[in-house]
């Protein structure tokens, strides 16, 4: 049997889970994950007070589907109230857990106070921890945070610790402090920190591009899970390596024809899942369509054209002839 860990009674397969990504990890992104093996998958960012004044497009990020599980809804704010509130609202859609946002970067959310601002205000941080866990009752409430605000406020093991006082079921940290946005290296050093202090699982993230960083994420840091999020891009198998290195199996990455068989699969579900027609709802693909292509030979030409893809036929067309083109080369 593989290892699990336990969050807050849920329990999670110890191999790789999927990060909050806004306008990135939507429900085909993380349906794609999971189908290769993701451990446990996060909503992209609500706002607590977007849920309150009931915006609808809000609620459409909430919904969770049997499928995703074990899924959390990830939750931003800054006043308790408001964050209860939308626990409440948040717990109709019957999430598994319910995660706060405490480490966005972003001017739009730091400006409101929420996000990475509250690794600046810890006290306040412990508030909405408190407020939120109160509401939710039985369903955990976890906190995502970065190392802190800039080098000279390293914060993560004081804060992970009045979260964990707070009644938080489990703490990830992205080794990275709010400064750095996503440059520079994320620091795993901070992660075995918050790891030694607190008593809760700690999910360890930042840079996590295939089995071998996922192991160091492990060696070097004891987390209980680990999270990936930019090294899913286009590579939603990066979690079956991850799990058949854990397991010790062997594994073969897709070559290229899988791969844009997987590329055109997750294409046609977004446009599934979407409400927008098709030439519109193949806007949001695009990215994906071109993250798919990274690192092949020519693939800098091809990702340009999957910026100008306007039907799935187009996407069908696109990767038959990047497969040609890499076949002409020798690869896979
Ligand atoms: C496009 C994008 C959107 C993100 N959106 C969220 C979000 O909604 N909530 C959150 O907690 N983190 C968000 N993050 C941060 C990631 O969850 C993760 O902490 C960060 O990317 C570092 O992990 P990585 O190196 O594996 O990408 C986002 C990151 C990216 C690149």
């Amino acid at each position: 049997m593989p290892e699990t860990v336990n969050i807050g009674g849920v329990e999670i397969l110890r191999t790789a889970a999927l990060a909050p990504m806004a306008s990135v990890a939507d429900r085909a992104y993380r349906l794609m994950c999971r189908e290769y093996g993701a451990a446990y998958v996060v909503s992209e960012m609500v706002s607590a007070k977007g849920i309150c004044y009931s915006d609808r497009k809000t609620a459409a990020l909430c919904t969770v589907t049997d499928e995703e599980r074990p899924m959390a809804v990830q939750l931003f704010g800054s006043e308790p109230d408001f964050m209860a509130e939308a626990v409440k609202i948040v717990l109709e859609y019957r999430p598994d857990i319910i995660d706060i946002n405490m480490g966005c970067p972003v001017p739009k959310v730091v400006n409101t106070g929420a996000g990475s601002a509250l690794m600046r205000d810890i006290p306040l941080a412990a508030r909405i921890t408190e407020a939120a866990v109160k509401a939710a009752g039985d369903v955990p409430v976890t906190i995502k945070i970065r190392s802190g605000w800039d080098k000279e406020h390293i914060c993560a093991v004081e804060m992970a610790k009045a979260l964990e006082a707070s009644g938080a079921a489990a703490v990830a940290v992205h080794g990275r402090t709010r400064d750095q946005f996503y440059s520079g290296t994320a620091d795993r050093q901070v992660i075995a920190d918050v790891v030694n202090a607190v008593s809760i699982p700690v999910i360890g993230n930042g840079d996590i591009t295939d089995a071998d960083s996922c192991m160091d994420m492990y060696r070097r840091t004891g987390c209980a899970l680990a999270m990936i999020g930019r090294g899913s891009y286009g590579a939603p198998f990066i979690f079956r390596e991850i799990a058949a290195r854990l397991a010790g199996e062997d594994y073969s990455p897709p070559g290229v024809e899988e791969r844009m068989r997987i590329m055109l699969r997750h294409i046609s579900l977004m446009l599934e899942l979407s409400d927008k027609p098709e030439h519109l709802a193949i806007h949001e693909a695009r990215k994906h369509a071109a993250w798919y292509m990274n690192g092949y030979y020519g693939s800098a030409k091809f990702r340009g054209r999957c910026y100008q893809l306007s039907s799935y036929a187009e996407a069908e067309e696109l990767a038959g002839e990047f497969i040609t083109l890499q076949r002409a080369r020798g690869a896979e």
